[in-house]
């Protein structure tokens, strides 16, 4: 692949970009592989991001549509977990790295200035591939972000906690058990668990980073469908490695590789990919 030349500058945090956003060029509006009126929740706009000297992400303009999935997929280092965490400055915190381009949420610059970074990454929660549950109870887990963020009163956070837990398929397993430690869960629970804590604090678009893949294949299908559930009401982004995981559970599927190869309708890609290189990754064989 040959990449374009990257501009390399010393910065220890991203670089301020502008907090106005120029009407988007027509070029740009290519690969939008929605029905017409489709809304879009986020979109990137020639986003590049670099670590150190070395360019992770080159020029990728892509829209996320709200209510649907949407599917990263690529060979392991083409990208995805940096693209993902650009979604809501979670690289802010890696030192030395620099964004080139622009984020949007509902058409505002997630880097332009006066962002509040607290308040992006409620309004974009992230689910990791390690389920990450803190050594308290289950309650106190998905109660965590309504109490730091003040967002409820603490009469209302049983009834939070519970819709939380009813949204993420976990109620019924844990209703008795609040109290005990979230450890004592079995991995596909502590992941849904997780899923609740994100979902707790009524975010609008949800980011999946390989949800599934540390699970056994009864657990990965509970995850599976319960993002299908999800789509209802949040805007979900989901990497996976998984092929057929990605053809379950996601609506649009963008594959990448470093920059963007193909972003299509799921159905298209994995039955006609527009690309041959896209056709081989798909069909095993590289990556
Ligand atoms: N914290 C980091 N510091 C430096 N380089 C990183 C860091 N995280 C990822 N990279 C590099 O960025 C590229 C993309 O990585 P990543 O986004 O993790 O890919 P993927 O999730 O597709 O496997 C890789 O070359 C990787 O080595
Ligand atoms: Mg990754």
């Amino acid at each position: 692949m040959t990449e374009p030349s990257a501009t390399v500058t010393e910065s220890s945090a991203p670089a301020p970009m502008t907090a106005t956003t120029t009407p988007i060029p027509e070029s740009l509006r290519e690969n939008r592989p929605f029905p017409p009126g489709t809304k879009i929740r986020m979109e990137t706009r020639r986003l590049s991001f670099l670590y150190g000297k070395n360019q992770a992400l080159y020029d990728i303009t892509l829209a996320i549509p709200e209510k649907a999935v949407t599917a990263f997929i690529g060979p392991s280092g083409c990208g995805k977990s940096t693209f993902l965490r650009c979604l809501n400055r979670m690289n802010d915190i890696i030192p030395d790295t620099r964004v080139d381009g622009e984020v949007l949420l509902d058409e505002k610059n997630i880097y332009g200035p006066g962002t509040d970074v607290v308040d992006l990454r409620r309004r974009v929660g992230m689910v990791f591939q390690k389920s990450n549950p803190f050594p308290k109870s289950i309650f106190e887990n998905v109660a965590y972000g309504l109490k730091i963020n003040g967002l409820c009163r603490r009469s209302e956070l049983p009834e939070r906690v519970e819709l939380a837990l009813r949204r993420s398929a976990l109620w019924d397993e844990v209703k008795d058990r609040l109290h005990t430690s979230a450890l004592g869960l079995s991995g596909g629970q502590q992941q849904r668990l997780c899923i609740a804590r994100a979902l707790a604090v009524e975010p609008e678009v949800v980011l999946m980073d390989e949800p599934a893949s540390a699970l056994d294949p009864i657990a990965t299908q509970k995850i599976e469908e319960l993002i299908y559930e999800l789509k209802r009401d949040y805007t979900i982004a989901i990497v996976t490695h998984n092929m057929q995981q990605a053809a379950r559970v996601s609506q649009y599927t963008f594959f990448m590789l470093g920059r963007l190869i193909e972003h299509d309708r799921t159905d298209k890609i994995f039955t006609n990919p527009g690309q041959k290189i896209t056709e081989d990754y798909i069909t095993g064989r590289f990556g």
